[in-house]
């Protein structure tokens, strides 16, 4: 039995988790910094840092106690860490925890892409898996529409020019006074409000599959100063139907030129509960199986890591030891 030790510290979570080579998950701890980021409206930088370097031991030894496994010298055949795209402080402290851990075991460590980790957690869930995949990848710093022939084989068809989605969401969230995040404040709103009470845009730049948020947040900016007499949960249904009707449309377009077996939804905004309906929707429509992620496996996770692990150490092999944090490594760069 291949067994890997997954470790995630690119943004705000601090996550271990321990995967075996059929994609099982033995254990999967996440703790999140979010409630010191609150009051600044977004992720701080070097806050998250800190917490990681308090957090990540306790977290490692409770995958590993949750796993089974004796910690002093768990029986462990790799180390797999997110090295980029993230935060380079936060990246660090997972790389370097990884690297001491894998000298101490001596096991190879391999570094991987917090994106193609996303892209793995379709595999951890569902056993039905066919490829071809069409996936929609959509957090709070990323927004891709990527085609999977196959574990770790994917291409990048689109992704956002500009904003991600959930930075529109958050935006648009602090613009209108909630907390932060603002994803899941203005999904909750939106459930009670009138999508058409605001005429937005939905941007559709080009018959290519690239997307693109800003616009709509400077016209929901422009709309509400103009339209104060509208409530919040319509302005939060209108700007949720418009952004998700971009993402559903740009994904229809990419279902009608590439042939695929099922469609996947990644990510935290992969929360969503406009998306997933959508998603349903468009994969019943065209004969497909929806792959929609759990919420904790939209989140961000170490089981994904750790799957993505799993693969690379096969495929790819190990990486060095003086394997450098890439704070923008694209998910295009991944071989
Ligand atoms: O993947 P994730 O946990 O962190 C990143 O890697 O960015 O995604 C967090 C993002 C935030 O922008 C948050 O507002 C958004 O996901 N989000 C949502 C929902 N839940 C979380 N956006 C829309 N609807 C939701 N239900
Ligand atoms: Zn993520």
């Amino acid at each position: 039995m291949t067994l890997v030790l997954g470790i995630e510290t690119s943004c705000d979570e601090t996550a271990a988790a321990v995967v075996d080579e059929h994609f099982h998950v033995l254990s999967s701890v996440v703790e999140s910094s979010i409630d010191e980021h609150r009051a600044f409206g977004g992720v701080v930088p070097e806050l998250a840092g800190r917490a990681h370097v308090a957090t990540i031991g306790p977290v490692v030894r409770r995958a590993l106690e949750e796993a089974g496994l004796d910690v002093a010298a768990p029986r462990l055949d790799g180390v797999a860490v997110t090295s980029g795209p993230g935060l380079i402080g936060s990246l660090l402290v997972g790389l370097s925890t990884a690297k001491a851990l894998s000298l101490a075991w001596g096991v190879p460590f391999v570094g991987i892409n917090h994106l193609e980790g996303h892209l793995f957690a379709p595999l951890l869930e569902s056993s039905d898996l066919a490829w071809p995949l069409m996936t929609l990848l959509v957090s709070g710093g990323h927004s891709l529409i990527v085609l999977q022939r196959g574990p770790g084989e994917h291409e990048v068809l689109g992704e956002t020019i500009d904003d991600a989605a959930g930075e529109a969401y958050d935006k648009v969230a602090r613009w209108l006074g909630l907390g932060y995040p603002g994803g899941p404040e203005i999904d909750e709103l939106a459930k009670e409000g009138d999508a058409t009470a605001l005429k937005l845009p939905v941007s559709m730049i080009g018959d290519d599959f690239d997307l693109s948020f800003s616009g709509l947040k400077t016209a929901v900016v422009r709309a509400t100063e103009k339209h104060r007499e509208i409530g919040l949960a319509d302005v939060a249904a209108s700007f949720q139907f418009a952004l998700s009707e971009q993402l559903l449309r740009k994904l229809r377009q990419a279902l009608e030129r590439y042939e695929v077996k099922g469609v996947a939804l990644a990510g935290g905004v992969a929360a969503n509960s406009a998306l997933r309906a959508g998603i349903t929707q468009l994969a019943k429509e065209f004969g497909l199986v929806a792959h929609l992620p759990t919420m904790a496996m939209c989140t961000d996770n170490a089981a994904m890591i750790g799957a993505a692990g799993i693969y690379r150490l096969r495929e790819s092999g190990p990486s060095d030891l003086d394997l450098s944090a890439r704070p923008n490594w694209q998910l295009a760069d991944v071989q």
